[in-house]
């Protein structure tokens, strides 16, 4: 159910999804100490692999030096080109492609070609700044603040059970995607945050919206999460019901039929079924630019037979195959809302359905504001569910303080 009796005013105006100020601010207060999602522990499994990204304004190259990964800077303290070029590849040193420097996992250049190029050369000031790495199962992740909370206190009460959803004994990585969103980055954060679009934007996959009676949303200080059981009269979906049901006996492993969407605030989401696990990034670029990663990964077997590992394979691959399209039907309405939101007169409503959505806009005006976050959320009159260990807004408000 729902927790919310009465629509809800946006926390977030118009002006909030395509003004610079209020990107910056954005930028500063709800982005300072957040931990982004790079890729996977799979990708960096030998010394020498790596993987790289853009993080907020800063360009970043996450490399197994002997094992340790290390998140460093991705650009050459000499003349400042990019060190690695590729999303994710191998290479023997950590080398600029321009004029050769050389660098260690402690950001310290290890080779200097024709060094008397550089008498008194001081490595402690011309080096790469290092960043926080750590891993959450098999999902790595990186923080650019020097001080900040560790990524399992950021994470939250849920850190557990996302490491349990991404550990590499139960799961293996079957897709990685990379998106440029013409966009704000709330916008595809908020599209995921509802299922009220799901008719109008996914009328041949999803197909219909739970509804209110077979929807869960629940709330806590670092998010906010969404729980059903997708249940639709077509007959494809009966089939495809009963194809998970089996594979997941054949490959020993429990079936429930659950569908669980999480935000950790403010631009990561977590999708899990029992046969598969999701996690999406937004990183902002500019106030009306995003980019995407959007990494998935499927069940292996808890059985040994070879039955069982083929079936684990093919489901992983069918899997993605219905992923992608959902993704893209996504994508498809971001430049309608960024283009629509530059021509709005007045702020919008948000259904009682829309409710994690108006969590996340609370999140980034206290941030914002600079007020606690569970300020923000009182008075709205939420519900908490009976016998659970989620916490409503009210039960935050009352109990514990905001943890970023
Ligand atoms: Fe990197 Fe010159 S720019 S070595």
């Amino acid at each position: 159910m729902y927790q919310s009796p009465t629509a809800l005013p946006p926390a977030i105006s118009p002006a909030g999804y395509f003004e610079p100020e209020h990107f910056e601010a954005e930028m500063s207060h709800a982005f300072a100490e957040s931990w982004h999602l790079v890729g996977t522990r799979a990708q960096l499994v030998k010394p020498g692999d790596y993987v790289s990204a853009h993080l907020l304004d800063t360009p970043v190259v996450v490399r197994n030096f002997n094992g340790e990964l290390v998140a460093l800077r991705n650009v050459c303290a000499h003349r400042h080109a990019q060190l690695v070029c590729k999303k994710a590849g191998h290479s023997e040193s950590l080398k600029c492609p321009y004029h050769g420097w050389e660098y260690g996992s402690d950001g310290l250049t290890r080779k200097i070609p024709a060094p008397k190029n550089f008498p008194h050369f001081d490595r402690q000031k011309f080096c790469l700044d290092r960043f926080a790495v750590e891993s959450c199962g098999e999902l790595v992740f990186v923080r650019l603040s020097k001080t900040g909370m560790s990524l399992t206190e950021w994470l939250g009460q849920r850190a557990g059970l996302f490491a349990e959803w991404f550990s590499a004994d139960n799961w293996k990585q079957t897709l990685s995607l990379d998106f440029e969103y013409p966009c704000n980055w709330k916008i595809p954060i908020e599209a995921a945050l509802e299922s009220y679009h799901i008719p109008s934007v996914h009328p041949n996959t999803f197909s219909e919206d739970p509804g209110e009676s077979r929807s869960d949303h629940f709330f806590y200080d670092t998010g906010t999460s969404f729980k059903t059981i997708f249940m639709t009269p077509r007959w494809a979906d009966h089939l495809l019901k009963f194809a998970e049901m089996t594979t997941m006996r054949t490959l020993g492993v429990p079936f429930t039929g659950f569908y669980e969407h999480h935000q950790v605030f403010p631009n990561l989401l977590i999708s899990h079924t029992d046969s598969l696990s999701l996690a999406q990034v937004v990183i902002p670029r500019t106030a009306t630019t995003a980019s995407g990663l959007v990494i998935q990964f499927g069940r292996r077997s808890a059985l040994k037979n070879p039955i069982s590992k083929l079936t684990a394979w093919c489901w992983g691959i069918f899997a993605t195959w219905l992923t992608k399209p959902i993704l893209y039907e996504d994508v498809k309405i971001y430049p309608k809302v960024q283009e629509g939101v530059k021509g709005a007169h007045r702020s919008g409503l948000l259904g009682r359905c829309e409710e994690r959505l108006h969590a996340s806009q609370n999140y980034i005006r206290s941030r914002i504001d600079g007020i606690p976050h569970d300020e923000t959320t009182r008075g709205n009159d939420f519900h908490s569910p009976p016998d659970s260990d989620y916490v409503s807004p009210q039960e935050v408000g009352q109990t514990s303080r905001p943890t970023h």
